[in-house]
């Protein structure tokens, strides 16, 4: 088979890295890829990720069979709709189910439709009106722009000024652009946050292994929110037990919504929860597998991702095996110093092939890209995701860890702690 890759991060390098162990595939391309995607078996191609029109053209001169997109922005722009209609097989939710990530309020009233657990919520068009809640309300407040901001676009305010300044800079200062002329104000939730993504075929839901990111740039999750610091899996705060619960409560209901709506949700749904004492709330849904938790989470996956694909989109997921290790894995981020503010470019990176040697090591590239002579320098805020498996998640963080001081480059930042929560939690039981 022929496979079409769409996106330039880690998750994109990890989709080609197990996409290309799949004895059903022969040639993968990848738009615009990176560094690391130019080193495995694939070929990169200079189309950018939401340049639909080219994309499909791309796909039908290539007889492409199989095209996987890896971020949101080809989802919401309606890849899918218009992949399917060019004859083409794509793996990932329609336009209309994208909005689901792609607009906060739709994402609200598609919850409220399936009684789903999530923050309580009033959505605004109007800026007065949005104050006036806030002041109604009080502190502390959840600000959500409504539309995709690149993850910038949310701001948790602990104090009414600080909430009424994020209505300002949203919806009169216009600071995310189209995407702030509506806000979506919620309930401050507590807790601690998961990941929980499952393979969806419009009916039927496949979980995988739970996992958490780490938002914060900074050790003990301080500093400014970034796309992910680092992820691992499986995170003891969703335990086994809980999973065919957290399905019926958090997935299927969606499912259930869309199908009626005559838009079955195919392709990766991701819950983002916040594990509150009133139990798991849903605080977003992506309609992708995570970056980085699709790096550790392909790392676990025994099975062949090309036949799951495939059940996906034909809606054959229940007859089709889904297999994990029982092993853990752990990637820590290496990003460029700065992120996810202002951050240098081009620096030269050293020791990823003897970072890769280790075993049980994966190095994926994100923001890096690769020179005529094979050398990879630095293109963006986050670099490397490193990622190890280990017989448990104590050994996949030291192996991690290990993999990580091979590495150098010059004005770089990581996270010392990545996985520290899942292990105290499996030491004290909180
Ligand atoms: P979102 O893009 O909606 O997931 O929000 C980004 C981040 O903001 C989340 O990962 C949480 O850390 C935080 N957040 C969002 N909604 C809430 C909420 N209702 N209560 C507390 N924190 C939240
Ligand atoms: N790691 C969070 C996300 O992919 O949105």
């Amino acid at each position: 088979m022929r496979i079409f890759v769409i996106g330039s991060g880690g998750r994109e390098h990890a989709l080609v890295w197990k996409l290309g162990q799949s004895p059903l595939v022969s040639t993968i391309f990848v738009a615009p890829g990176n560094g690391g995607t130019a080193q495995e078996k694939a070929v990169n191609v200079p189309i950018a990720a939401g340049d639909i029109p080219a994309l499909v053209a791309f796909a039908k001169d290539n007889a492409i069979d199989l095209v996987v997109p890896g971020p949101e922005l080809p989802l919401t722009e309606g890849v899918v709709d218009a992949m399917t209609a060019a004859g083409i097989q794509c793996f990932g939710p329609d336009k209309y189910c994208a909005q689901l990530e792609g607009s906060k309020a739709f994402a609200k009233d598609i919850m409220q439709r399936g009684n789903v657990p999530t923050a309580e919520c009033a959505v605004f068009t109007d800026y007065a009106a949005a104050r006036a809640y806030v002041q109604s309300k009080g502190a502390p407040l959840v600000i959500k722009a409504d539309g995709l901001a690149a993850g910038k676009g949310v701001v948790v305010a602990m104090t009414d000024a600080e909430a009424l300044a994020a209505v300002d800079d949203i919806m009169r200062d216009h600071a995310h652009g189209k995407a702030g002329d509506k806000v979506v104000i919620e309930e401050f939730l507590v807790g601690e946050e998961a990941s929980f993504l499952c393979f969806c075929d419009g009916t039927v839901a496949a979980p995988l292994p739970s996992a958490q990111d780490h938002k914060a740039a900074w050790d003990g999750d301080k500093g400014p929110n970034t796309g992910g610091m680092g992820a691992y899996s499986p995170a003891p705060i969703i335990d086994d037990a809980q999973v065919a619960s957290l399905i019926e409560s958090t997935i299927l209901p969606i499912l259930r919504v869309l199908a009626a709506d005559g838009h079955p949700f195919k392709g990766v749904l991701y819950a983002g929860l916040m594990m509150t004492a009133q139990g798991a709330k849903v605080l977003e849904y992506n309609t992708r597998f995570g970056d980085p938790e699709c790096q550790p989470l392909l790392m676990r996956l025994e099975s062949d991702l090309v036949p799951i694909m495939q059940a996906c989109i034909e809606g054959t997921l229940a007859q089709c095996p889904v297999r994990y290790t029982q092993q853990s894995a752990l990637g820590v981020v290496l990003a460029a110093k700065g992120y996810p503010a202002s951050y240098p470019k081009g620096m030269p990176i050293s020791g990823i092939a003897e970072a890769d040697a280790l075993p049980g090591v994966k190095v994926f590239h994100s923001g890096t890209s690769m020179d005529a002579a094979g050398r990879i320098s630095a293109n963006g805020g986050r670099i490397l995701c490193i990622t190890a498996l280990g017989d448990s998640l104590a050994e996949a963080q030291a192996s991690a860890y290990r993999a990580l001081a091979k590495i150098s480059m010059p004005e770089s930042q990581s996270r010392s702690d990545i996985g520290a929560k899942g292990i105290r939690r499996l030491a004290t039981g909180k």
